[in-house]
């Protein structure tokens, strides 16, 4: 066991984002876990209180508004909570944002993370990563990144989460800083703003707005259902190895525009309409636009994770969540 979560004091930063909440929801829905969570996060134009309402009363819970940046707010949060665990989630997230700001991004993603490594050096904390399959760079038709598999960021993002991940390595083997990390695929879900694919899309389909689908909707991406992606954390931080790094792939690899077929189809199930598809719109392809990403995720299920929600079910549940569709 890595660690005895069910009383650890957890500092998730980034939870009122779209995976840091549903990360949150998942651990407090375990009526065995009696410790505490604080969320950290900045409420930037991707954090939503909305999306951990349902938890804002728990006793276990307590919401703190500030920047990972902040170290003097991160010292003051772990005199008061005596801080245990580190999930950090909280980044600057769109690929297209990064292109057109990438400063942003090289500040919140690789300061806000050693701020973060600086507070747990020298304690007993432990630091868990959130990271991304993009660091990888991108694939051809065949094959999958392992652990293994070498850095080739292709879009500032990434490479702001691969710079992220190597001070996490290198806390760990300078300093002694105990550490996992975890690159997950495309996630989708509940809550997740509406400027990623998924969301975007049954947005504009419910509100009859163009659909945009960069090049020619082929390059694929392997989709991970927020749930699964929390349960699957939180089998890391129970059965994982310090110093070690996890793919979490979905095992869901569709084109872009396969995966909007199935949208419209869902979309078309609970609002009537008919021929969605008239809402496609071709748009031209984002500079450095990754092909293909797909992870083997053989190291993880070695831990007992399995993802449970398969695509379909997935993305009817997502289409399900937003505000107005009636089930
Ligand atoms: N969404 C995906 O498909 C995906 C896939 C793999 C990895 N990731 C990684 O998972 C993490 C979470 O992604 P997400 O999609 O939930 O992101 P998101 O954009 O939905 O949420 C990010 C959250 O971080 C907060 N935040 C931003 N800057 C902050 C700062 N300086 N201090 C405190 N809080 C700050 C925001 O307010 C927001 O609530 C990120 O590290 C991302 O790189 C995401």
């Amino acid at each position: 066991m890595l660690l005895n979560l069910e009383k650890a004091h957890i500092l998730v930063t980034g939870g009122a984002g779209f995976m840091g909440s549903a990360f949150i929801r998942y651990i407090l829905k375990q009526e065995s876990f009696k410790g505490h969570v604080t969320n950290l996060d900045l409420l930037t134009y991707a954090g939503n209180l909305a999306s951990v309402a349902s938890v804002s009363a728990d006793k276990r819970y307590t919401f703190c508004l500030g920047d990972i940046r902040n170290y003097s707010l991160l010292v003051d949060i772990h005199s008061e909570r005596k801080i245990d665990l580190i999930v950090h989630f909280a980044a600057e997230t769109h690929v297209d944002r990064s292109i057109d700001h990438p400063q942003t991004f090289l500040e919140t993603n690789i300061m806000g993370t050693y701020s973060l490594l600086q507070l747990a050096r020298g304690k007993q904390i432990h630091f868990h990563h959130i990271s991304t399959d993009e660091v990888y760079g991108a694939l051809g038709e065949e094959g999958h990144f392992t652990e293994e598999s070498p850095y080739r960021p292709n879009s500032p993002y990434a490479a702001s989460k691969a710079s992220s991940d190597h001070l996490v390595r290198a806390f760990a083997k300078t300093y002694g800083v105990s550490t996992t990390l975890s690159h997950a695929s495309n996630n989708y879900g509940p809550f997740q703003y509406p400027e990623k694919f998924i969301p975007l899309m049954i947005q504009n389909a419910l509100e009859g707005k163009p659909l945009p689908v960069y090049g020619k909707g082929d390059n694929v991406r392997e989709w991970l259902f927020v749930e699964d992606h929390a349960r699957a954390i939180w089998t890391i931080l129970s059965c994982g190895e310090r110093g070690e790094v996890y793919n979490i792939g979905g095992g869901n690899e569709r084109s872009n525009l396969d995966l909007l077929h199935l949208i419209l189809k869902e979309v078309e199930e609970v609002t009537g309409e008919k021929n969605l598809e008239r809402l496609i719109t071709f748009v031209s392809d984002r500079p450095g636009h990754d092909f293909r990403y797909a992870m083997s995720g053989a190291k993880v299920e070695k831990l007992g994770y399995l993802p449970m929600w398969s695509l379909e079910k997935g993305i009817r549940e997502t289409v399900q969540s937003f505000p107005g569709v009636c089930v």
